[in-house]
């Protein structure tokens, strides 16, 4: 049986127990095949199908244009980090990007390799992170798209509002939010997410991509990361993460059972704002991000006493509640609260971390 634990990880993070329960009972026998689906062909008419639902459902879950490609690429969020720079800056070499955290960081190091990356504005740390307003950014005209982390998974920072962008494309990373509300895909021009925090297990990625900017790539582009040659094979080229996607696939499933992301959207900012409200009604506990840049998914807090981190962590764990250490680079705490954590795992998080401060505070 499943130990019953709320596991508070930023990624690979909890994944819905009945889509663990569906897995678990197909895996000696997928569709009746007598074998598991990572045993299939995965260009046999079983395998096609279930891609082919679960590109179904993500069109509808996010309402997806018709004039959007939607890949299933191995190599998670990082691969990404690559090859848009290698598809997007081939006659224009400039591209903006936004620094908001770690992982927006990542993405420009690695575009620094193909092109001219201008750093249009960065999170503002005076003691509180918070995003400066568009106002304030020096964009480029006619860059050849702007990149931004709609989420910062380490600092739990997170833009509830869109960059406007004109005609230059927007490019977002969206490992650690997609699927967690309703968005406006025509707002983009590349939407692309690792699979392990809101969409299943590590090693596949998702990209979401506007039929326009899928063009010849740079020359030396490797072929597993050229657009083009993955959207005319509709990411068949070679054999993908079968398992992944078919993963991928039960998650999706399993948010239209839940009634679809204007729902998922209530429950996640139920649950953040439960959390927060906790928080800051105790100061022994403080989390850093201004209000309105506060993430719904990523939750990181600090103790008023980092001394007892230590014991915190460890009473935690006694009590099920599991991976609440913060990111190396940010130390105290961090919950993670995708679409997967229930309500009663933030309600089981505060009443642990109200009897914490009774104790020691
Ligand atoms: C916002 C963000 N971008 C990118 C990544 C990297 O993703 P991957 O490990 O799938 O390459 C992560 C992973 O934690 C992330 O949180």
């Amino acid at each position: 049986m499943r130990q019953p634990v709320f596991n508070f990880s930023a990624g690979p993070a909890m994944l819905p127990v009945e889509v663990l329960k569906q897995a678990q009972a197909e895996m000696l026998d997928w569709r009746g095949k007598g074998m598991s689906v990572m045993e299939v062909s995965h260009r046999g008419k079983d395998f096609t199908e279930m891609a082919n639902q679960s590109e179904a459902d993500l069109r509808e879950l996010l309402a997806i244009p018709n004039n959007y490609h939607v890949l299933f690429l191995a190599g998670g969020a990082t691969a990404q980090f690559s090859a848009i720079p290698m598809n997007l800056l081939t006659k224009n070499k400039k591209a903006d990007y936004i620094d908001t955290g770690q992982w927006s960081r990542k993405a420009i190091k690695e575009a620094e390799r193909y092109g001219e990356i201008h750093i249009a504005a960065s999170v503002k740390d005076d003691g509180v992170l918070s995003i400066p307003t568009q106002d304030s950014w020096s964009l480029t005209p006619n860059a050849a798209y702007l990149h931004y982390t709609p989420n910062e998974t380490i600092d739990g920072v997170e833009f509830h509002w869109i960059p406007q962008t004109g005609n230059v494309p927007l490019v977002a990373d969206m490992s650690s939010n997609i699927l967690s509300r309703p968005i406006n895909v025509n707002d983009y021009g590349i939407i692309y997410a690792g699979a392990q925090k809101n969409m299943g297990a590590a090693g596949i990625g998702v990209v979401i991509i506007r039929e326009d900017l899928v063009k010849e790539p740079m020359p030396t582009t490797p072929i597993l990361y050229n657009y083009q040659v993955e959207v005319a094979n509709k990411s068949f080229y070679n054999t993908p993460p079968t398992y992944n996607w078919y993963l991928v696939g039960l998650v999706l499933a399993w948010l239209k059972k839940q009634g679809g992301l204007s729902i998922m959207a209530e429950h996640n900012q139920r649950k953040a704002r439960k959390l927060y409200n906790f928080i800051d009604a105790h100061s022994f506990y403080h989390n850093r991000v201004a209000p309105a840049c506060r993430s719904w998914m990523n939750i990181p807090f600090i103790l008023q006493d980092n001394q007892l981190d230590g014991q915190f962590l460890a009473e935690a764990e006694a009590n099920g509640l599991t991976n609440l250490k913060g990111h190396i680079l940010a130390g105290g705490m961090r919950a993670s609260i995708y679409n997967a954590m229930p309500e009663e795992g933030v309600d089981t998080l505060i009443s642990f971390m109200k009897a914490f401060a009774d104790k020691h505070g």
